[in-house]
């Protein structure tokens, strides 16, 4: 079957499966049976790992994003040491944004700033489609990521285009989205028209990670909490369809993840998701009712557990795995409710991951 074929169909090829098809990770977000409940965390690569700090010393991080080698070993970081169930590949949201020409900076303990924020209908002129030949540096990483992973998968990852919007639109990390939510309800036009040109530069930020050999994809649409129901389905559900849409035909599982999420958690699932990633404030089983069936879920411990002692982030992950068992006997993807903090201890994250194995082996 050509590839396109395949794309087309929704279904893959034995060839393509990959080495990590029968993974615990995969039958989880496929819902099939698994011998012990998957585990990753959000935001697993980074500061919170003496070795990541070692290898990323005196290197930009979008810099460090453009070396293969260096991504291939930031990657494998925290599958060396806590033993998680799958890889995230090392980048960040704002990479396709650079591709395409944006001047985008990431400042430690600030996150991304935007030198000149798009506000009108000519700076959309400045995000223009995003093409492989920009990131041939993703693909030669996912590449070496893959050969080396062999059965542990590779989640690749894309920021939704609510998420990316507020970034472009505010120019920088925002807690209200002011200007973000007045072009979306002030300027409606323009508003859908950047959002759509972002929905394609994600779907093709993803279809080069897939193609790569990325066995999953999570679409981060970290802030888009911030909105009401009714107007993430008008607004921002279609561009984020678009995207789901877009790398449907490849049949790897889609994840889909916001933080303070708790109303929007069906229209999540609805808007092209396979599985729904849930933050720490709603419980799982209340998160399943919301989510409705056919769905994996994702989640949910409240990463500052991690700051407690062991006894007591055992008994919370408990709660966890009981939360989700009481609904399925499959489906369920171990994580935080958000990323991994740098000041976390990594071996309370190596014990967690060890704890969730071992409770949840069947
Ligand atoms: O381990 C992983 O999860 C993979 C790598 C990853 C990074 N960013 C690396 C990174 C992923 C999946 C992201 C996604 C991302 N980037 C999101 C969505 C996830 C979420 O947390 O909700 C968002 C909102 C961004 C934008 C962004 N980039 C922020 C807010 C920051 C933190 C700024 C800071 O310094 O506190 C970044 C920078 C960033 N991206 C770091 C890492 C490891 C820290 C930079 C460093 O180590 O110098």
């Amino acid at each position: 079957m050509s590839e396109t074929t395949a794309a087309q169909s929704g279904q893959q090829p034995a060839a393509r499966r990959g080495a990590a098809y029968d993974s615990a990770f995969l039958r989880a977000a496929r819902r099939e049976p698994v011998p012990h409940t998957p585990v990753w965390f959000m935001r697993q690569a980074g500061r919170s790992l003496p070795e990541y700090l070692k290898v990323r010393e005196g290197i930009p991080m979008l810099d460090s994003c453009m070396r293969p080698e260096l991504v291939k070993e930031i990657t494998l970081q925290p599958v060396r040491r806590h033993k998680v169930d799958a890889a995230i590949f090392f980048s960040d949201i704002v990479v396709p944004l650079k591709a395409v020409g944006i001047d985008v900076d990431i400042k430690p303990g600030v996150g991304p700033v935007i030198a000149d924020p798009i506000r009108t209908f000519a700076d959309l002129e400045r995000l223009r489609p995003l093409e492989p030949a920009d990131m041939p540096y993703i693909t030669e990483a996912v590449g070496l990521l893959v050969d080396e992973l062999g059965s542990t998968p590779l989640i690749g990852f894309a920021g939704a285009p609510f998420t990316l919007a507020s970034y472009l639109v505010e120019g920088g990390p925002s807690k209200s989205h002011e200007k973000t939510k007045a072009m979306m309800y002030g300027a409606p036009d323009l508003w859908a028209a950047l959002v759509d040109r972002l929905a394609d530069i994600t779907s093709m930020f993803l279809k080069i990670q897939i193609e790569a050999g990325a066995s999953a994809v999570q679409l981060f649409d970290s802030w888009v909490g911030a909105l009401a129901p009714a107007d993430y389905r008008r607004s921002v559900m279609p561009a984020s369809t678009k995207v789901f849409d877009a790398v449907a035909g490849y049949g790897v599982p889609r994840i889909h993840f916001g933080v303070g999420t708790g109303e929007l958690l069906g229209l999540l699932g609805e808007a092209g998701a396979d599985v729904v990633g849930v933050d720490w404030r709603v419980p799982l089983d209340v998160a399943a009712g919301r989510v409705g069936p056919g769905k994996a879920l994702q989640g949910n411990l409240d990463p500052a557990v991690l700051f407690a002692p062991t006894a007591v982030v055992e008994a919370k992950a408990r709660e966890v795995l009981d939360a989700a068992a009481a609904i399925s006997d499959t489906g369920h993807i171990f994580n935080l409710g958000h990323g991994v903090m740098p000041s976390m201890d990594p071996d309370a994250l190596s014990r967690l991951v060890d704890f969730v194995h071992r409770s949840s082996a069947r």
